[in-house]
């Protein structure tokens, strides 16, 4: 029998803590309007821009512009909702030719149209409307989302700009939200040999500047990054480029490091990880700070970002390389415990995906493709199948399930490098240059549709598979008769079920239960949870909604 306990149950709030999000902090802009900034125009600015603008560690209220001049000179964005007028202005006096303007207190989901410069001189503007950001949506709303996937791009040559371009036709060409990319999501390796300055500037900067103008670029580190990097001291090329999230401002839990952290954009959660230079040891500060982040978010979707595949036969080999089969063994059954949907690596010079599995963590030819109901790896009907709406069927997933996940390994974004290419976990697996697209959406049903294409140098998709996710929408009220004790909790007192009700416009994430000495005995992602066989007691309920998070004492007895 459960009832609401009655005792203040201070101490039993007390004994756990809820991991939030912190918000925004430190606020510092200076958004003075200005009636006339339109119509400023580059008369032979005597300050050159050498690099960017690029957009960083974008939020639903704020995002980073950088960019870099020949000379030092203050540093001035202008912007605003119409391009005609960018009545707002964000100023730094500090001479520098680093420039690194925040601009906060922005509308989520807004086209801001900005231009850069110095006080005396507007040094690059797009009069057609090509330079802006679209601020992120608030975390949980729903909506359509493409993200375009770079792994190991950097060579500057033509292959990689073959790639680029191929993305750059399909999105222009996309039948859905044309030219719309909501980020780019860059693998590692992003400028070879080394990662040098100059290195970035050939083979990431002077190859994508059209895109960052307009989109959000985030990376994880590659090896050959961090020939040139130190991830503990959050130095060299790599880390002086890129500016990311450490405190949690894009949402989800403060890494204290650039070198791993997560945000939000609508309703996925990515988690991106070092797996070069940091520990990737079971207890170590990359491994705790992801089960933290992992367990607290309650997005719908969850990707991740690391650098070598957990499964590759392609130019590396995830059976006999250390760091790759670490990231399996060690990260991989804590994420598909905690709802990883989609995992994406690089280093491989080739593109290798899998069926929709979970619990795969020795070599290759251990992989069972039978369902893991039966001892398998794959998940669901369709899960050893080809992922392919209109063949084998979409992988299935529900909003409260766990299990099943895509690992593709796509590292040909600028060269290939073969491999014998045959491991097992994979659906597919191309010694092909090519980049990923990710586009979440509607599936018409109350659910949603993850697809990923491999799109080739030459335009062709040589694969695609889709993730449908099953009950992204409104919960089911509950017709029983059973009593409201708070705004999240029922339970009918002569029964040992414990019903969830959250409001119509939340979504249960998962439950958990704490005992008197704030240790979780149970959780659940389930709207009734049987505790007939829980000892007598006093315990706290917490519920995680997509929105929030609610807490009821009760009394089991
Ligand atoms: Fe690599």
């Amino acid at each position: 029998m459960i009832r609401r306990s009655t005792q203040m149950l201070i101490m039993l709030f007390a004994a756990y803590s809820f991991s939030q999000s912190s918000v925004l902090g430190g606020s510092n802009i200076n958004a003075i309007a200005e009636s006339n900034s339109i119509g400023l125009k580059q008369n032979s600015p005597s300050v050159v821009v050498e690099r960017g603008p690029y957009l960083q560690s974008g939020t639903p209220t704020s995002v980073v512009v950088r960019w870099r001049t020949d000379t030092a000179t203050e540093s001035v964005v202008h912007y605003g909702t119409q391009i005609g007028a960018l009545t707002k202005k964000e100023t730094n006096n500090s001479l520098t030719t680093e420039h690194e303007v925040a601009l906060s207190g922005l509308k989520p989901n807004t086209k801001y149209y900005f231009n850069i410069g110095n006080k005396a001189e507007v040094l690059s503007e797009s009069t057609s409307g090509d330079m802006y950001v679209i601020t992120a949506p608030t975390a949980g709303t729903k909506q359509f989302v493409r993200a375009w996937i770079l792994g190991d791009a950097g060579t500057a040559n033509d292959n990689q700009r073959d790639v680029r371009d191929a993305y750059y036709d399909y999105v222009d060409k996309a039948p859905i939200n044309p030219d719309k990319t909501d980020m780019m999501l860059f693998l590692g390796d992003n400028a070879y040999s080394t990662g040098t300055d100059i290195e970035y500037q050939n083979a990431f900067f002077d190859i994508y500047d059209e895109m960052f103008k307009k989109s959000v670029a985030w990376s994880c580190i590659g090896n050959h990054d961090g020939k040139t990097a130190d991830s503990a001291r959050q130095s060299g090329p790599y880390y002086d480029i890129f500016t990311f999230p450490t405190d949690g401002q894009a949402g989800g839990t403060a890494s204290g490091t650039e070198a791993y952290y997560s945000f939000d954009y609508a309703n996925i959660h990515f988690i991106i990880l070092d797996s070069h230079h940091s520990g990737r040891e079971v207890g170590g500060a990359m491994y705790n700070w992801t089960q933290t982040d992992i367990q607290n978010t309650t997005q719908d979707w969850i990707v991740t970002l690391f650098h070598h595949p957990v499964y590759t036969k392609g130019s590396h080999d995830s059976d006999t390389e250390d760091r790759l089969i670490e990231m399996r063994k060690n990260f991989m059954p804590m994420m598909e415990a905690n709802g990883v949907d989609v995992i994406l690596n690089g280093h491989s010079h080739s593109y290798e995906r899998s069926y929709f599995l979970n619990g795969h963590y020795g070599f290759a030819n251990t992989f069972n493709a039978d369902e893991i109901t039966k001892g398998g790896h794959t998940v669901g009907a369709t899960g050893n199948g080809d992922g392919k709406a209109d063949k084998d069927g979409a992988y299935k997933k529900t909003d409260v399930a766990t299990e099943g996940a895509v690992y593709i390994t796509t590292g040909s974004a600028g060269k290939i490098s073969g491999g014998d290419l045959n491991h097992q976990a994979m659906s597919v697996s191309l010694n092909k240059l090519g980049s990923c697209v990710m586009e979440v959406g509607d599936d018409g049903m109350g659910g949603q549709n993850l697809t990923v294409k491999f799109i080739r140098e030459n335009d062709k998709i040589d694969d695609y598979f889709t993730i449908n996710k099953a009950g992204i929408a409104a919960p089911k009220a509950y017709a029983d008769k059973s009593i409201q004790k708070s705004g999240a909790l029922l339970y009918v007192s002569d029964s040992d079920l414990l019903k969830i009700k959250v409001n119509d416009n939340e979504r249960l994430k998962k439950v958990k239960i704490y005992n008197n000495i704030g240790k979780s005995v149970k959780k659940s992602r389930k709207e009734t949870i049987d505790v007939s066989k829980m000892p007598k007691g006093t315990y706290v309920v917490e519920i995680t909604t997509n929105k929030r998070k609610y807490t009821e004492p009760v009394m089991i007895e």
